[in-house]
């Protein structure tokens, strides 16, 4: 992946089960490629960006939550991609397409704003010191992502890393057009896997909204 920024995702060994190739083979109806495909997909419409989003649960979530609501959901790895289909198709849901790639690629050539919503839940987490840099949420992701906002806008962020979340609460600072909340909001309620695996292992999960001000 020839991304502009550092990869804000694992390595991963991007093994893909029969049923993801399978699901794959209609990527091509689902795929968007520009953002420009985005706002075609979107146009007229309440609109969510839903990035890193996993095996695709929180994203179908999303889709029954917010009905007549656009959903453009991002993921670097095609086995991702391949269970979301699997659950798009076995559902007849029409309102999904997917972004393959790192989603600030396609964010970063034109904007309009159109997205009201924006989900990035458990970004990876990026622990030791060294590698914080790589963690998506920094202040770059913030000025990438606000000229595809509309007014109002809300993003909503969950990590279990403590870590991840001091950096995030520390951003809000420099935030000035965002209003910043930290808490329990029922558009993220939705256990995703890396929210369960969190809970097993007895880390607090801490959710954070941005709202756009101006
Ligand atoms: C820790 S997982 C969380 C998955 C899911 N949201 C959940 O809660 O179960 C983080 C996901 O974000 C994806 N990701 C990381 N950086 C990304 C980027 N720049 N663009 C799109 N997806 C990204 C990773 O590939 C990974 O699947």
């Amino acid at each position: 992946m020839n991304s502009a920024y550092l990869p804000s995702f694992v390595k991963r060994l991007g093994r893909i089960t029969e049923s993801q190739k399978n699901n794959l083979k209609d990527l091509s109806f689902y795929e968007v490629k520009t953002i420009a495909d985005c706002w075609e997909f979107v146009a007229n419409s309440n609109a969510i960006l839903d990035i890193g989003f996993g095996d695709g649960d929180f994203t179908i979530s999303l889709a029954e939550k917010f009905p007549n609501t656009r959903i453009i959901a991002s993921e670097v790895y095609k086995s991702g991609i391949g269970s979301l289909l699997g659950k798009v198709k076995a559902k007849q849901i029409e309102d999904i397409k997917v972004f393959l790639g790192d989603v600030r690629d396609i964010l970063i050539s034109e904007s309009k704003p159109v997205f009201n919503k924006v989900f990035v839940m458990f970004p990876d987490p990026w622990q030791k010191a060294r590698h914080h840099k790589r963690r998506l949420i920094s202040p770059t992701f913030f000025k990438i992502i606000k000229p595809h906002l509309t007014d109002k806008a809300e993003i909503f962020i969950s990590t279990d890393w403590e870590n991840y979340s001091e950096s995030i609460i520390a951003l809000k600072d420099s935030l000035t057009d965002f209003l910043f909340e930290e808490g329990v909001f029922t558009e993220t309620t939705f256990e995703t896997r890396f929210a369960k695996r969190a809970i097993k292992e007895g880390r607090l999960i801490k959710t954070f909204k941005f709202t756009l001000l101006k």
